[in-house]
This record gives structure tokens, C-alpha cells and sequence, in this order.
């Protein structure tokens, strides 16, 4: 072990898990675009976002100016069954690595759901169930989402509809036992039960599915449904806000160790975790008062960032949703099957899409055999079997580390570790086989999708 005065694992105590969410939108100079209403292509009110989402979720998602927002008392409650999160220093994986880079970890896998999701879960179960709504509808793509949603509806005796990426539905069976045991219904996406389902599959017979496909059905299911409302599990600015827990908590335990990150890195599906994980230490920078280094990791095979557009795009593929501005690959992008685990959605977070665009954050893709091979070093010398989806940002922790030991720099990197993989076993085995296979969509490919893209002259 290395001589250092800094412990393995950093908790917080139970009276400093923070009692606010921080809304990084406060101190941004250039806002999020808004949401638009497709017919009229004008800023959605919070009365037309109401028959899909909650209230108080459609008043924290417009509000760009309040930089605190009050944890309600249950929620808190309730993160105290498994959090605060331990902030983990990973001796193990700089001495495998030989690299002078202090790397940390914030390690969200410990609960049921197996992920960060959960954080974000909670609060918008406890928000319907205030409303005094009957149920939720979602979509989920690995599972993790699903999972966590149906943890928190059966906590607060709401019903959970959960539409299911068919590929990962058939991949994933366990997941969706977990899901079924919580009192969840669980439906392979797209299918025969909405109207947007039937058509999608009229038109691509045999598909593996797609989140965008699946949001559409669940919001469908929604707004069809007396009681119920649809919610999201990434990209909307209110699960960003929720996911925000991760990073104070980060930062309150680097201000005890006394410790600046240099560095701070995490995977990007749709933007929660990354966005939940950057948002107090993109505050400080934002405001002048510090300066890191931001790292958004996505798959090659679905590179919104690295290779999308930043546009006015559908939120999901039956063009049911409000528009969103955001790097995209255009709502009728499907990733590729090979591709395991998630990270597969076609757009970003408005919020990150919009610090992206300013030059305050970076990012960049990696290929899923790479992404693995960082998974198997990691899990060997730290003992967690990490995500697929974390483990894109183990890649480039490990990548920046060894940098470190080229350069001798002894920069601190932190980086986010979502969820484990436990049931990835598939993408695993894959792995394990050496027949696991990359995937980078072509021009022409990623051309398909942004025809796609809807015409909006603001
Ligand atoms: C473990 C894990 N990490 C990361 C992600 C990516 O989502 P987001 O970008 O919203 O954090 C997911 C999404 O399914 C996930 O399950």
C-alpha cells in the first residue's frame, strides 16, 4: 500500500448527506434551450406539459434560477438506506498501473438497483405519489432505470408500467424478475399494446428495439391512462438536478480530504449521471472560482456527442415528446445490436449539450471491446464487477492515467463508477469468448438519422 494519510473509502456521515439539490441552470450564462412544443414549435408551458409529467417534476424542469432546491424530508429518508455513497480511492488500480495519477471513484452500485438511478427514482415516485396519482409509466433500456423505478413505486404503493428494449428484455431476464418482484409490469418495446408499438413494428418487423421507441410507448400508455403519468430516468433537466446528490456529496468529501480533482470523468447515455456527478464542480467553474477538466465517455457506437448534431430533435421515435435541443443523432437512430449494455440513446441532456457546445466540457468515444478490457483490469484489482456503462468511463480514467506515468503528472482524476454489472453477464461472456465485436456507424449510417431531424427556424 502506498504511504498516504488518505483512507481507501471516504463516507460522509449520515447528517451530511446534503438536504439540497443543486441546479447547475442558475449559473449557467447561456440557458438550456427549452422544451417545444412540436405543433407549434413554441416554448412548452407548464399546463401543456402536464397531462405526461407530475407538477412539481415540470416546475423543477423549467426552472433555470433557483441554484438550491429543497430535498423533501421522505426523500431524504429514503437516501439514507443507501446512502451517502463512498468516494473510493483506487490504490489498487494506480499500482496495477504503475501511474503517479491519484485516481478516486465515486461508487453508486450500492443498492438493489445496482445504479445511480435510484437517486432520481425516488424523488419523482414521491412526487406522483403527492399529486395522489394512481401509477407511472416508463421505458427502460439495460434495465437499471426499471429496476430503480420499480424499487421506488412499490416504497411509496404506486403502480409501475416499465416498456422494455426488446433486446434487453430477451437479454436480461433477471433484470426483469427483479423489476416483476417489486410489483412492476414489464413489456418487451416495441409491442402490440399501444398504437405508436404497432406502427413502429409495421415498419421495422424484427426490431431489437430502442429507448426512443420505448419512451414513446410509455408516454402514450401515460397520457391514455387516468392517473398516471409518464417519467423519465435521464436527459430531462429535473433528473440531472436529483442526480446532483452524487457530485455534493463528491465534493464534500474532497473538501474534507482536502483534495481537488483534476480531472473529472464519467459515462454519457442520456447525461444524468455525469451531468449529477460534474454539476456542483461545473458551478464552481462556472463562476469563476475553480477550473477542471470535464470528460463526457460514450460508445463509438452511439456518439451523440463526438458525431451528432446540435439540434432540435424528438425525444423519442414515435415524435410523440416535446422537441429538444440537443446533441443528436436524430430520434430514428437505432444503435447497433452488437452493442451490449446501455448508453444508447440517440440525444443528450439539454443542460450538457449546451456547456458541451460552450467549450466547457469534453468529450469522446470509445469501442465496447476496449471498454471491456477496462471492466476486466478493474474488477480484478478493485474487487467491483463494474456496468458495461461505467465502465466507458473506467476506459478513460485508466487512459488519462496512463498519461500520468508517461508525462510523470501526478493528476487527480476522479470518475464516475454508475452501477455493477451483474446482470451484463451476457456482454461478458461475450468478452470472455473473445467474440465480442465493435461497431462504429458509418457516415452514411449516422446520415439516415439526421435526415430525420425535424426543420425549426427560431
Ligand atoms: C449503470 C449505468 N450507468 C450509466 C448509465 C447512463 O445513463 P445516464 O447517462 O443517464 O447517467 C446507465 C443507463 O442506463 C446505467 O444503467
Amino acid at each position: 500500500m502506498k504511504e498516504n494519510k488518505i483512507p481507501y473509502k471516504t463516507y460522509l456521515d449520515e447528517s451530511e448527506i446534503p438536504t439540497k439539490w443543486y441546479n447547475v441552470r442558475a449559473d449557467m450564462k447561456n440557458k438550456p434551450a427549452p422544451l417545444l412544443n412540436p405543433a407549434t414549435l413554441k416554448p412548452m408551458t407548464a399546463e401543456e406539459l402536464s397531462p405526461v409529467f407530475c407538477d412539481e417534476l415540470i416546475a423543477q424542469e423549467l426552472n433555470n434560477t433557483d441554484a438550491y432546491i429543497d430535498i423533501p424530508e421522505e426523500i431524504q429518508d429514503f437516501y439514507k438506506m443507501y446512502r451517502p455513497s463512498p468516494l473510493i480511492r483506487a490504490y489498487f488500480l494506480e499500482k496495477a498501473l504503475d501511474t503517479p495519477a491519484k485516481i478516486y471513484y465515486k461508487f453508486e452500485g450500492n443498492n438493489t438497483s445496482g445504479s445511480h438511478k435510484l437517486n432520481s427514482a425516488i424523488a419523482q415516485a414521491y412526487y406522483a405519489k403527492k399529486q395522489g396519482l394512481k401509477g407511472v409509466t416508463t421505458e427502460t433500456g439495460a434495465g437499471q432505470w426499471g429496476t430503480a423505478l420499480s424499487m421506488a413505486c412499490s416504497y411509496f404503493g404506486l403502480d409501475c408500467k416499465v416498456y422494455m428494449v426488446k433486446v434487453s428484455y430477451e437479454q436480461k431476464p433477471f433484470r426483469r424478475e427483479v423489476m416483476r418482484t417489486y410489483g412492476a409490469s414489464v413489456t418487451p418495446s416495441p409491442s402490440m399494446t399501444t398504437e405508436i408499438g404497432r406502427k413502429i413494428l409495421e415498419a421495422h418487423p424484427g426490431t431489437t428495439g430502442s429507448l426512443g421507441c420505448a419512451i414513446s410507448e410509455a408516454v402514450e400508455v401515460a397520457t391514455h391512462t387516468e392517473g398516471y403519468r409518464y417519467v423519465l430516468g435521464s436527459v430531462l433537466n429535473q433528473v440531472l438536478l436529483h442526480q446532483s446528490i452524487i457530485g455534493l456529496e463528491c465534493k464534500t468529501a474532497f473538501d474534507k480530504l482536502g483534495v481537488k480533482p483534476d480531472i473529472i470523468i464519467g459515462c454519457a447515455g442520456g447525461g444524468s449521471n455525469l451531468g449529477g456527478l460534474i454539476s456542483p464542480f461545473m458551478g464552481e467553474k462556472l463562476r469563476g472560482e475553480a477550473d477542471y477538466r470535464f470528460i463526457a465517455v460514450e460508445p463509438a457506437s452511439c456518439p451523440s456527442f463526438t458525431r451528432g448534431k446540435y439540434a432540435y430533435d424528438f425525444c423519442d421515435t414515435g415524435m410523440v415528446c416535446p422537441l429538444a435541443k440537443m446533441y443528436t443523432l436524430g430520434s430514428g437512430f437505432i444503435p447497433s445490436a452488437n452493442h451490449a449494455g446501455g448508453l444508447r440513446y440517440h440525444g443528450m441532456s439539454s443542460i450538457l449539450s449546451q456547456l458541451y457546445d460552450d467549450g466547457l466540457m469534453e468529450a469522446t468515444s470509445v469501442e465496447q471491446t476496449a471498454v471491456f478490457e477496462a471492466a476486466e483490469k478493474f474488477a480484478r484489482v478493485e474487487g467491483i464487477l463494474p456496468a458495461p456503462e461505467s465502465s466507458h468511463a473506467i476506459r478513460v480514467a485508466i487512459d488519462e492515467a496512463l498519461k500520468c506515468k508517461e508525462t510523470g503528472e501526478e493528476k487527480t482524476i476522479l470518475f464516475g463508477l454508475t452501477g455493477t454489472g451483474y446482470f451484463d453477464m451476457v456482454a461478458y461472456e461475450k468478452f470472455n469468448d473473445g467474440v465480442m465485436t465493435d461497431y462504429i456507424p458509418t457516415d452514411e449510417d449516422l446520415a439516415k438519422g439526421f435526415a430525420g431531424l425535424p426543420e425549426v427556424n427560431l
